[in-house]
């Protein structure tokens, strides 16, 4: 116990294993209720301001990508505390400046309601700017994944896909996935329960592979 109240930090923390807050927002694809989305993955991700350099790079992947994640039903929602005319600009200068359509939805969050709810702004920033946050969100609305960059570091894409394509095997198969697993690749069992089985494994193990299921 640290004796530290939660209550009286500056924002909620949020964990893996919590539900997502549910929140209705202006979005550039038109009025957005998160809890729709139930029964889909969602990936939501925060990017501190729109016209900036970093954020740009990464929506024009995330654009470029987003087939990938909707062929494993996964919906892609960009945020900032930008205004929606903002995004929109945004958006149609990317498309003019790298021909590069943004085919998901970036919801405005000025109040920084969303931000506040997740746990996305950057304490230390003098303005509003959200951090560079993502949340993978599964098909119950559950929170299963959190990953916090500072404003300077851009996020991998492509790491993105790898962590959502390991959580629906870890879903699908029982199995957890070793580090820098790629999707095909053998996986890893989970911890032993019984010290027969323990015995029966011999030396190794604390490290047993498993094939995922077919
Ligand atoms: C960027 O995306 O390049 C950026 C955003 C906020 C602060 C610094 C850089």
């Amino acid at each position: 116990m640290t004796g530290l109240n939660t209550e009286d930090l500056p924002f909620p923390t949020l964990r893996i294993g919590d539900e997502a807050p549910d929140f209705t927002a202006r979005t550039t694809h038109g009025e957005f209720v998160l809890s729709a989305l139930r029964g889909r993955w969602v990936l939501l991700f925060a990017h501190p301001a729109d016209f900036t350099p970093v954020c740009t790079s990464e929506f024009i992947t995330f654009s470029k990508q987003e087939p990938a994640f909707r062929e494993r039903d996964c919906v892609l929602l960009g945020l900032s505390a930008d205004s929606l005319p903002s995004h929109l600009a945004w958006v149609s200068a990317i498309e003019e400046q790298y021909n590069v359509r943004v085919p998901f939805p970036i919801v405005e969050d000025p109040s920084l309601e969303v931000a506040r709810a997740y746990g996305m702004m950057d304490v230390q920033a003098q303005s509003s700017a959200t951090v560079r946050s993502v949340f993978f969100i599964d098909p119950t609305g559950i929170i299963r994944t959190i990953l916090t960059y500072p404003a300077s570091v851009g996020r991998s894409v492509a790491e993105l896909q790898r962590t959502l394509c390991a959580l629906q095997e870890v879903d699908r198969s029982n199995i957890l996935t070793p580090e820098g697993w790629q999707p095909g690749e053998p996986a890893i069992a989970p911890p032993l329960q019984t010290q027969e089985a323990v015995l029966k494994a011999g030396p190794s193990w604390f490290l047993q592979p498993k094939k995922p299921r077919p």
